[in-house]
């Protein structure tokens, strides 16, 4: 897919920089606004970016990976986030994030957010997501799942089948 930033979205950007005493400081607002239109930040963004703001590739490039929420591979169609803060903790949430990851051929014990080759979905673990008392709470698409068992587990699989 070739990397495109709609004019639009360029302006927005162009019209931001004029906010910063110094472009460099933009750098960040950018690479926000184009993980939201792309959904994560490729190459192409970060050389972009680079280029919009008279930075070296690198300067851009150390912001993503020292920031965790930017991500350098898209996301799958159905993004299950599941809570591993304490009360999820407690109430199972690991053994459900394996029940995911094991029924979608994702290695349960990565640290990084798993995506399948078919690019459905995405499964990773997140901090609390402040539904402490209907742990374990999963998050999938936006829409938060309270009190997730097993059967529930497999449904929200099924349904991202679906999608
Ligand atoms: S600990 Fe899971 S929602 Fe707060």
């Amino acid at each position: 897919m070739s990397f495109s930033v709609p004019a639009s979205l360029e302006a927005e950007l162009d019209e931001l920089t004029t906010h910063y005493p110094v472009q460099r400081s933009a750098s960040l607002m950018f690479l926000h606004a184009l993980q939201e239109h792309f959904g994560y930040i490729s190459k192409e963004a970060v050389e972009w970016t680079a280029r919009k703001l008279g930075l070296q590739p690198i300067n851009v490039q150390e912001l993503v990976t020292f920031y965790p929420m930017f991500r350098q591979e898209p996301l799958g169609r159905t993004q299950i986030k599941v809570c591993r803060t304490l009360s999820c903790a407690l109430a199972g949430s690991a053994e459900l994030r394996e029940q995911f990851c094991t029924r979608l051929g994702l290695d349960a014990h990565a640290h990084a957010p798993q995506t399948t080759p078919d690019g459905r979905f995405t499964v990773e673990f997140v901090e609390c997501l402040a539904s402490c008392g209907t742990a374990p709470v999963v998050l999938v698409n936006g829409d938060l799942h309270h009190q997730v068992g097993a059967a529930e587990a497999e449904a929200i699989l099924k349904n991202g089948q679906a999608a």
